[in-house]
């Protein structure tokens, strides 16, 4: 028999902080999703608790937000069967590798996230050392299950990065041995937000901000018709998705962000699979943005329908969804211990 080549192997996480928006699954849970579907891939997917709790929080509230986490992404097809589903608190190894990699991670380096940085000065009265250790934690995340492929969102290659930049701080210090890791995006990797679409679509920003998955195709039609665009209803000439980044950052403020608007409606006629849409719709200029509205909600409700139904039956047995989360967790420790084991005798204490 032919020795089975050995599995790549895939790590990604999202806070629980809210509900599961679209920018979320057009950066990362459809990635999840075909991954999972891979048999030469080894796939752990996980809700990253402790990340969450280094923002303001109410500690009575985090409880169903996991929960709400766990059912919206099972309703969106995450499989226990065929990926590890669990819940990062779960795995204390998890936190047990984090603070060997701060011993080889230079403070500088966190110094430059950018993510850090517009953090703290959206929460300055908490500035706390786990906001700042936060990229740290998630190169643990990924490098204990020797994560190679990380799909996610392009707000997170940075982070990425410095997993990988890490893995190598370790290794010189104490031989090879965790791999090179890269991000993996989806072609819509950066959904705006409907508010402001010079930035991207997030919890942070409000409800009015972005469509939650759970949104019925009443809210998501209310949220859209306030969705910011630009007023003409003329695209700049032969202007394509790519060619769009370019021109539009050459702009002044008030155009870059109604046309950003524009084309993150385009995006999630992607998103849904319609891409003739938007073929007919710069086709046929001047657009009539109303209507644009109106195709989308129309599209992204019943592309979420199935998603809906599903997280209903879901929501009725929470303890099968937690034994689910559990059984998890059993299967990510038995990988987890083994690394944390070798990383000890690694790096000398054992
Ligand atoms: P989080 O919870 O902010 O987001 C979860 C995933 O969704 C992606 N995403 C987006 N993609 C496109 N457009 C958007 N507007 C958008 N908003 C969010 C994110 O890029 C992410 O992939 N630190 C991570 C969670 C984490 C993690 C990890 C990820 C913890 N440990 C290990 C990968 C590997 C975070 O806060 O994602």
């Amino acid at each position: 028999m032919m020795p089975s080549k050995k599995k790549q192997i895939i790590v990604s996480g999202i806070q629980p902080t809210g509900p599961l928006h679209i920018g979320n699954y057009a950066g990362a849970v459809q990635n999840w999703l075909a991954l999972q579907n891979d048999p030469s891939l080894d796939c752990y997917f996980f809700i990253a608790d402790y990340h969450s709790i280094t923002e303001n929080y109410e500690p009575e509230e985090k409880r169903a937000q996991i929960m709400d986490l766990a059912l919206d992404l099972l309703a969106c097809g995450i499989d226990p069967q065929k990926s590890t589903f669990f819940v990062q608190s779960d795995v204390a190894e998890h936190t047990e590798l984090c603070w060997v990699f701060n011993t080889v991670t230079p403070i500088s380096f966190l110094e430059r996230m950018t993510q850090f940085k517009d953090k703290a000065s959206r929460q300055e009265k908490n500035v706390n050392m786990g906001l700042f250790d936060y990229p740290v934690l998630q190169s643990a995340d990924i490098l204990l299950y020797k994560g190679e492929l990380v799909p996610v969102g392009v707000d997170q290659v940075q982070h990425v990065e410095l997993t990988r930049d890490i893995a190598r701080f370790f290794n010189n210090k104490f031989g090879e041995y965790f791999p090179e890791t890269k991000p993996k995006l989806t072609n819509a990797p950066k959904l705006l937000s409907l508010t402001d679409p010079l930035k991207k679509m997030s919890k942070s920003l409000g409800e009015k901000s972005y469509i939650a998955l759970t949104d019925s195709p009443e809210v998501i039609e209310t949220k859209l018709k306030r969705a910011v665009t630009e007023t003409t209803g003329v695209l700049p000439p032969k202007m394509t998705m790519e060619k769009f980044t370019e021109w539009n950052v050459t702009q002044p403020e008030e155009i870059r962000r109604g046309y950003a608007g524009v084309w993150n409606l385009f995006d999630m006629l992607h998103l849904v699979g319609a891409s003739d849409e938007v073929e007919r719709i710069t086709a046929a200029q001047p657009i009539k943005y109303g209507e644009l509205k109106t195709l989308v909600a129309k599209r992204l409700g019943e592309h979420f329908a199935e998603f809906r139904k599903r997280r209903e039956v879901l929501a009725k047995n929470p303890t099968e969804v937690r034994a689910m989360l559990d059984q998890g967790a059993e299967k990510a420790r038995a990988v987890a211990s083994k690394t944390m084991e070798e990383v000890r005798k690694i790096i000398g204490v054992r």
